[in-house]
């Protein structure tokens, strides 16, 4: 891969870099087509990065196809896939992490304590192998974002961070490898995710700025379907994470909910002047 990305900026051209777990699904490939349309040369990589996952979480069950993700990618016209294994990544000495304080702290990294640096070593580790011009990122994981863009700032990294929409399934649920965990009751209930970030983005619209109103009516819609069992339900500035009690300027609305073995996460950004 080393040698392939050099040869690459040798021969003057911009390298996008798409990092994924594989299955891949619209969400990805949006990810791999922005690559593709700015970028002379796209490398995806697929790798399930054990660091990322906690003691207790579905590491071993994560979903994995990589023969349709390789179809698919060939497809698209991708240059090159990078497919590391876990000794390549992570042999049997390696000790360093990268750790980004305070905003890991909140939403995701509250209940998933290993997550981010997991997320930030492997990232940092993919951006000095491949050394990209552009990464590519998902805005479903908001704060894996901002996460990677504050890495980013504060090691001095020249790669460009773009961050592209969440792409959803026609019922409106966020686009994710793990929904396919969910049997058909369940993605009903999943469906209350989107369902109550449309209904808080309205009551915000016709005026509404209080925040615990607007946590307590998402609370709402997304028990009233009995299988979910909420992780958090966030009302925040969008950069540090920070819980507001008044709607004002930038905020997002996130949520992380469990239902059945799935834990989904989704988001939306609003601006209230
Ligand atoms: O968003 C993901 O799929 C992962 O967290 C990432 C960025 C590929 C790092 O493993």
């Amino acid at each position: 891969m080393k040698t392939w990305s050099q040869q690459t900026r040798e021969e003057g051209k911009t390298l996008g870099l798409v990092p994924t777990m594989g299955y891949l699904h619209e969400g990805h490939l949006s990810l791999a087509h922005k690559s593709l349309s700015t970028c002379d040369r796209t490398v995806v990589s697929i790798f399930v990065n054990p660091k990322q996952f906690g003691p207790n979480e579905d590491l071993d069950t994560y979903p994995r196809d990589l023969e349709s993700d390789r179809l698919e990618l060939e497809r698209l016209g991708v240059d090159a896939l990078f497919l590391p294994t876990s000794e390549d990544m992570y042999p049997e000495e390696f000790q360093t992490y990268v750790h980004v304080e305070e905003i890991t702290d909140k939403l995701c990294g509250e209940s998933r304590r290993e997550l981010f640096r997991g997320v930030t070593t492997l990232v940092l580790k993919l951006f000095h192998i491949v050394k990209p011009y552009s990464a590519f990122f998902g805005e479903k994981d908001r704060q894996q974002l901002e996460v990677i863009r504050k890495m980013v700032d504060d090691l001095n990294l020249d790669i460009q961070i773009v961050g592209l929409p969440i792409v959803r399934e026609p019922d409106g649920l966020a686009m994710s490898s793990r929904n396919q965990y969910l049997g058909n009751t369940e993605r009903k209930t999943a469906k209350s995710l989107n369902e109550a970030l449309q209904k808080a983005q309205q009551l915000i619209a016709q005026g509404e700025s209080s925040a615990e109103t607007i946590r307590s009516r998402i609370r709402t819609i997304i028990e009233r379907e009995g299988q979910a069992q909420v992780d958090y339900i966030s009302v925040c500035d969008p950069k540090r994470f920070e819980e507001l009690e008044e709607i004002q300027g930038k905020t997002m609305i996130a949520l992380a909910v469990h239902v059945g073995k799935a834990r989904l996460i989704d988001n939306c950004l609003i601006e209230r002047i």
